[in-house]
């Protein structure tokens, strides 16, 4: 018998007919069983596996490291906890932009070994190849373009991106392809909020924005930026919803104490 709660699942057809009726989206990451399992319970419409796992998880500075292997085992964990959201997994640094084979590869892996839903993968007419043909594989694609953390040694910076009029356009056109060649949806990182507001009137599919204001069709966050688990990061797009950091370390700080003054544990809490 499953375990698993008969649910109507988040498919990308659904998030296409939220954009459609003008609902509005929501995404947050997730890296592992036990925070997908409230994020999937709370009723999130999107949870994103994403590469920001090797800055939140394992403490990089960068993207970049991330192994696909890493990303894989991530997944599964996540996979493990969802009944209803839609899982879209990151392909990692230097697993799809070399040639459209090895990006085929790096995203059957993913779909095969984590049972992920969907992948992302940054960029737009330098890795139209790669997308083509996870595509043509039947594997759903989202796209990301603005800010694209995995190309950070060519930006020099985390600033916001395609505030001059060349650099939208170029923009423009990405997002346009990206549609045309069948992405499920888009991600917009840290770009002007008029500008992200026109890519998604002028596209059909969802377009999902982190830092582009509100007038896209939905909204994603890192899941420990929003929670306030990270205390150093604080960009102005952010909201905390919570001050996590503070909370785990009051209760950490209580139970050390209860442990050196033998108040843990009491007569009650033993056998
Ligand atoms: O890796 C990630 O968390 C992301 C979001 C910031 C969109 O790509």
């Amino acid at each position: 018998m499953s375990v698993h709660k008969e649910v109507k699942k988040v498919t990308t057809h659904v998030l296409q007919e939220m954009k459609t009726k003008g609902e509005k989206i929501s995404m947050l990451t997730a890296y592992d069983y036990s925070l997908a399992r409230i994020v999937d319970d709370a009723g999130i419409d999107v949870i994103l596996v994403g590469d920001s796992a090797s800055n939140v998880m394992a403490g990089h500075e960068t993207t970049l490291p991330i192994t696909l292997d890493q990303m894989i085992y991530h997944a599964s964990s996540v996979i493990r906890a969802v009944d209803r959201a839609l899982v879209v997994v990151d392909l990692p640094f230097g697993s799809y932009q070399g040639n459209s084979r090895s990006a085929l590869d790096s995203a059957i892996r993913i779909m095969k070994e984590s049972g992920a839903h969907s992948v992302k993968l940054e960029g737009g007419s330098e890795v139209i190849e790669s997308i083509s043909r996870i595509l043509s594989a039947g594997i759903p694609v989202m796209g990301h373009l603005g800010l694209t953390p995995q190309s950070i040694y060519k930006f020099g910076t985390y600033t916001v991106r395609a505030k001059e009029e060349e650099e939208a356009n170029v923009l423009i056109s990405d997002a346009k392809l990206l549609q045309e060649k069948g992405c499920f949806a888009l991600v917009l990182e840290k770009i002007p909020a008029s500008l992200a507001e026109r890519v998604a009137k002028e596209v059909t599919i969802p377009v999902i924005g982190i830092g582009a204001g509100s007038g896209v069709d939905g909204q994603v966050l890192v899941l420990h930026d929003m929670l306030g688990i990270n205390n150093e990061f604080k960009p102005r797009f952010l909201r905390k919803y919570n001050n996590l950091y503070e909370q785990i370390k009051d209760s950490i700080t209580n139970y050390i104490s209860d442990v050196r003054s033998i108040d843990f544990p009491n007569e009650k809490e033993q056998y």
